[in-house]
């Protein structure tokens, strides 16, 4: 509870250092600083809640927002930068999909002199100068979340061997892979854990319910002990099927998940999952910030995270601040 506490505090702090009171700088002319977006689609509720919280602090700033929506298809990103560079927009935000392939457009847009804003997901570049900034979660330090929370729980039933399904975020997407690494990290050397399976899920709620049915059919209720599933998308449709089941055994099974969505809040709360490690959507009041600063000849920091926590099964769940997006 400490860490999901002192996020609420560390929030409100970002909030105030971005400035998404609503004051912001308004030179009277922001109108006509237009801000190129390029959101990946609208997997799961937390893309909703970041789109919606991109067009908010856009409106709030009064800047442009031309947005695009690439549905899933990197292609589709690439095209939308692309139409962004000739349309010469102030400065382009973009959530990489995946982190690999973007050398290219993003050569061509500093060619042209547009900053770029990674918002979300990094890219993996030899060339660190082909954007800005980054601002967005931390998923490795999520993932190691995610791994000391399963410690902590396994010392406290006193657990001799964990056996663990993986349900995975969209395949070489940095969420994905960092979430992995971190939780590895943790849990990788300790004797009482084994990985028994990972699935792309690729943070669809319906891939989800599929993943659990195929995890179900390999290895019955009685062969998992844990899921770590990347988003709560997955989770909640992972849920579904395990309730479905009308199995004691099933209820045992130990499921952390990622993100923090009010549906996965009240779960927890219920006694339906065991760990939430949150994941914040509402990036947009920095990235608005990042781009006034831009315009004004402001440096950025290269990586910006905002602080992070995780609620859980041995936490106060009645505190107020114990609440979903
Ligand atoms: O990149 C952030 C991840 O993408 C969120 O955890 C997930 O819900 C989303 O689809």
């Amino acid at each position: 509870m400490r860490k999901g506490i002192a996020l609420c505090v560390a929030l409100a702090l970002l909030l105030a250092l971005t400035g998404c009171t609503g004051k912001q700088e308004s030179t009277g002319d922001n109108a006509s600083i237009v801000v190129g977006f390029s959101q990946l689609g609208a997997e799961s509720s937390w893309r909703i809640a970041n789109t919606v919280s991109m067009e908010q602090a856009a409106k709030e700033y009064g800047f442009s927002l031309m947005m695009e929506n690439a549905n899933q298809k990197q292609e589709k990103q690439i095209d939308a930068i692309r139409s962004f560079i000739a349309y010469r927009v102030d400065v382009i935000v973009f959530s990489p999909i995946v982190e690999t392939g973007w050398d290219n457009v993003l050569t061509e847009a500093k060619q042209a002199g547009i900053p770029v804003i990674l918002m979300d997901r990094m890219i993996a570049t030899q060339n660190d100068s082909l954007y800005t900034a980054y601002v967005g979660a931390d998923f490795y330090a999520e993932g190691r979340r995610a791994g000391e929370y399963l410690v902590r729980k396994a010392d406290a039933i006193g657990a001799e061997h964990l056996r663990i399904a993986e349900i995975c975020g969209t395949t070489d997407s940095t969420p994905m892979r960092d979430r992995q690494r971190g939780f590895m990290d943790v849990i990788g050397k300790d004797q009482r854990f084994e990985i028994v399976d990972s699935v792309d899920g690729d943070f669809l709620r319906s891939k989800g319910e599929e993943c659990m049915r195929e995890l179900l059919q390999k290895y019955g209720t009685d062969g998992i002990d844990v899921i770590y599933s990347h988003n709560d998308s997955m989770t909640l449709g992972a849920l579904d099927v395990l309730e479905s089941l009308n199995n004691p055994a099933a209820k045992d099974i130990i499921l952390i998940t990622v993100d923090g969505e009010k549906e996965a809040v009240e779960a927890l709360k219920a006694g339906r999952l065991n760990c939430v490690v949150q994941c914040t959507p509402h990036l947009g009041p920095a990235v608005m910030k990042m781009v006034g600063d831009l315009k004004a000849g402001r440096e950025l920091a290269k990586v910006n995270h905002p602080e992070e926590g995780y609620f859980s099964d041995f936490d106060d769940l009645t505190d107020p601040r114990v609440e979903g997006f």
